[in-house]
């Protein structure tokens, strides 16, 4: 089938079911323009939270679909590819967390969306790469905090407020691949150009930017930068959404390895067949999501 003829199909589809698409900024860029809302995880967890639809279609990776279920107990959440995992969200059990939390049971559990609903059942509170900050900055001062499972954006977020946590191991393998040699060489060739990066790179790429942000935070950051040229430090699917909003500004990628294939299984085709077969069908046991749901919910408040 023609992309056309998809578009129209998956039109018809959302009235008789009476659907919201919704696509993270780093999804296939024909996946992005056929969505009702594009966003970064905090941006699309706002959008659930408040959607009148019956049906959300979320086209992004499953933690951030199971977010939208925990949210929305009563509607149907689907995803179109149910092998759009994350893999910074495998780097954690709930056994391993228990065995920590033991270690520190005084510590508060700050955990990145990035994660499984059963990791956020056992958190205090949850944040997202444009709240983090404002979230750690809640917990008074003298209690520890153990930041779960992004150790780049917990990084990132004790030294931008001066005060230790404890980071787990986790990272993302796609923003890894950005390196601090390439985004050196790129400023080298583009000397007028500004860097701008996601706070799941690691510290030393961090430490070259002109501006840290969500992916959202990035696209609002660059309509409004004078900047005529921006290298782009996080996953490629966002220079679509940065060029769209953007028309006359130059996005330079810092690496083609900065790909997250779990974000591309997730294409117009599979859109159509999801509203079609009403499948995949991404559900939380309500024991989990009643605790996930107190996370998640704390978070939004802040923000
Ligand atoms: P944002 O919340 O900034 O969109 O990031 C989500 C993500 O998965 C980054 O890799
Ligand atoms: Fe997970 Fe990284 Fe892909 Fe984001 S870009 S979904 S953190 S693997």
């Amino acid at each position: 089938m023609s992309d056309e003829r998809l578009l129209e199909r998956l039109r018809e589809l959302k009235r008789q079911r009476n659907a919201v698409v919704l696509a993270h900024n780093y999804q296939r860029g024909e996946v992005q323009d056929a969505a009702d809302f594009t966003g970064d995880s905090l941006g699309l967890s706002q959008e659930a939270a408040k959607t009148t639809a019956d049906v959300i279609l979320f086209c992004g990776v499953h933690f951030m679909a199971e977010t939208a279920a925990i949210i929305c107990p009563g509607k149907t959440v689907l995803i179109p590819d149910p092998n759009a995992g994350c893999p910074m969200a495998n780097m954690v059990t709930p056994r391993e967390l228990a065995a920590m939390k033991a270690k520190h049971p005084d510590a508060v559990v700050v955990t990145y969306v990035n994660s499984s609903a059963a990791i956020k059942a056992m958190s205090d509170i949850c944040c997202t790469s444009a709240n983090a900050v404002k979230v750690v900055a809640t917990i008074p001062p003298g209690r520890e905090v153990l930041f779960v499972p992004d150790q780049s954006l917990g990084d990132y977020v004790a030294k931008q407020l001066g005060r230790p946590l404890i980071l787990w191991p986790g990272y993302c393998p796609t923003h890894h691949h950005i390196l601090a040699r390439d985004v050196q060489a790129l400023k080298a060739e583009h000397p007028d150009a500004l860097f701008i990066c996601h706070p799941e790179c690691t510290g030393d790429v961090v430490a070259l930017a002109d501006k840290v942000a969500s992916t959202s935070g990035m696209v609002k950051w660059c309509k409004e930068t004078p900047a005529k040229t921006i290298i782009v430090g996080t996953e490629i699917g966002l220079l679509h959404r940065l060029r769209k909003d953007s028309p006359g500004k130059t996005f330079l990628e810092v690496s083609p390895l900065a790909d997250c294939p779990n974000m591309k299984l997730n294409t117009l085709e599979k859109m159509v067949w999801a509203l079609e077969d009403m499948e995949y069908r991404v559900t939380v046991p309500p024991e989990v999501a009643g605790l996930a749901r107190r996370a998640i919910e704390k978070m939004l408040e802040i923000t």
